[in-house]
């Protein structure tokens, strides 16, 4: 398979409309979910990519079935402890921090011994972060250095914990609830808001699950053990990829795009506030809720008058995925943009926080970084000429994919290396730019 990419053109003006695939957070839940559900769980539109099939290979070597096609897929759950399988299991997680993070927590009774291990990535990425909760519950976790791989064994009689989460993790949060949706008792979760995907599945699922909000955290408890039955899922486009299309047509001249059918729950759609904040046009039409997820169509146009932004740090775990875009839109908007409290993308599939800093001079915007924050220079007036090679960003799907839209927007002459990264989470992306008119060889 073909890993360089070479663009030597902007991409033309266009009006269109697009569907992106299905979203990736929703489509690996759903894999967890329907894993330990009683009866066959159907979704469709789920995301065919690497991670959601890593996560469908896991399921699989711990006895589960399943059958995916092009339309749907079907997974044959078998209740809470219903997998099945040898002691020393080895199970790949991929580049997928959400499988192998949601995962442990579903692992909480495992009977017999597993070895999970990632992709060179996965390995560097800090998992202390919930193996201090998951040890409160009684699950045996060693590694090395809170890195992986982990070896879990699981326990019959899980404690349910109360437990403050701090850094505005999804994935620290769902980890915690699948473990308590199998723990007798009540959990109780002080976390600082982030997306809640696995809450409103519990509460489509009829879980005991009992959420309080408040400016800055949510309160979350959970009872366990209550058992569900296999469910029906139509999973709506991923924001995090539209977000590649947004700002495409953002800084693309005279464009317009429709994107349509995608999650805009409110814990995803950072970007959309941010960049409507500095004079995008993006509006969301449409707009429709489904199983407690809101679907909207996100209509955007080309601006040519964006204006810097001071980004409040409430943005941040709703846009965690966006930040490489957002710092893109930065770079062409009018005066010095600022991000702060921003340390998480460090922890990425690669250092984002490096990546964009260095992408950013790349491209001659002059940058403030520091270990937590960034400052960008931004040039309306940016005009390349140059020929710029994109490599080492440790197979990063979203570093990679930003660097197409880069490429399609400023102008030069561009070499993008290891584009089989994007398989993770988005495998149509490329066909999807040429189908808009981008010139990409
Ligand atoms: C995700 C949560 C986020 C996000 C990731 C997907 C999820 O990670 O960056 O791409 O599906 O829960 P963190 O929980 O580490 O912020």
């Amino acid at each position: 398979m073909k890993t360089t990419a070479y663009i030597n053109n902007k991409i033309n003006k266009f009006n269109k409309t697009v569907y992106v695939p299905g979203d990736k957070s929703l489509s690996i839940r759903f894999v967890l979910m329907a894993s330990q559900a009683i009866g066959k769980s159907i979704a469709y539109n789920i995301l065919r990519s690497e991670d959601v099939i890593s996560a469908l290979k896991a399921i699989k070597k711990l006895g589960i079935n399943y059958k995916i096609n092009k339309n749907y897929c079907v997974i044959y759950g078998k209740g809470f402890d219903g997998f099945n399988y040898q002691n020393n299991t080895i199970i790949n997680a991929g580049n997928s921090g959400t499988l192998a993070r949601l995962l442990t927590g579903i692992l909480i009774n495992s009977k017999k011994k597993i070895i999970m291990k990632g992709d060179k990535s996965l390995e560097k990425r800090d998992m202390g972060r919930i193996i201090s909760p998951m040890k409160m519950f009684g699950q045996n976790i060693i590694s090395k250095k809170n890195k992986m791989p982990l070896i879990i064994k699981g326990t019959s009689f899980p404690r349910p914990i109360n437990y403050t989460e701090k850094n505005g993790s999804a994935q620290v949060k769902s980890c915690i609830l699948l473990a308590s949706m199998k723990t007798f008792g009540t959990t109780k979760l002080k976390c600082i808001q982030s997306r809640d995907h696995t809450e409103k599945l519990f509460k489509h699922l009829n879980l005991s699950i009992k959420i309080k909000k408040d400016k800055k955290f949510d309160y979350i408890s959970c009872k366990g053990k209550k058992n569900y039955n296999g469910f029906k899922y139509k999973i709506p486009g991923d924001i995090s990829s539209s977000s590649f299309f947004i700002v495409l047509a953002l800084l693309s001249k005279n464009s317009k795009l429709l994107i349509k059918n995608v999650n805009v729950s409110k814990s995803r759609t950072g970007i959309i506030d941010i960049l409507k904040s500095m004079n995008a046009n993006v509006i969301l039409k449409n707009k429709r809720i489904y199983k407690g997820e809101n679907i909207a169509d996100i209509f955007v146009k080309s601006s040519n008058k964006l204006k810097s932004i001071n980004c409040p740090i409430k943005m941040n775990s709703r846009s965690i995925d966006e930040f490489l875009l957002i710092f893109l839109v930065s770079a062409v908007a009018k005066g010095i943009s600022k991000f702060k409290k921003i340390g998480e993308l460090r922890n990425k599939e690669t250092d984002r926080l490096r990546f964009a800093n260095n992408f950013l001079n790349k491209i001659g915007i002059e940058t403030k970084v520091t270990k937590n924050s960034l400052k960008i220079y931004g040039n309306p007036n940016l005009k390349l000429c140059k020929t710029y090679e994109i490599k080492n960003f440790d197979k990063d799907h979203r570093a990679c994919m930003v660097s197409f839209i880069a490429a399609l927007t400023l102008g030069g002459r561009w070499i993008i290396h290891d584009i089989d990264s994007i398989n993770t989470s988005f495998p149509n992306f490329i066909n999807l730019l040429k189908s808009l008119g981008a010139k990409i060889n």
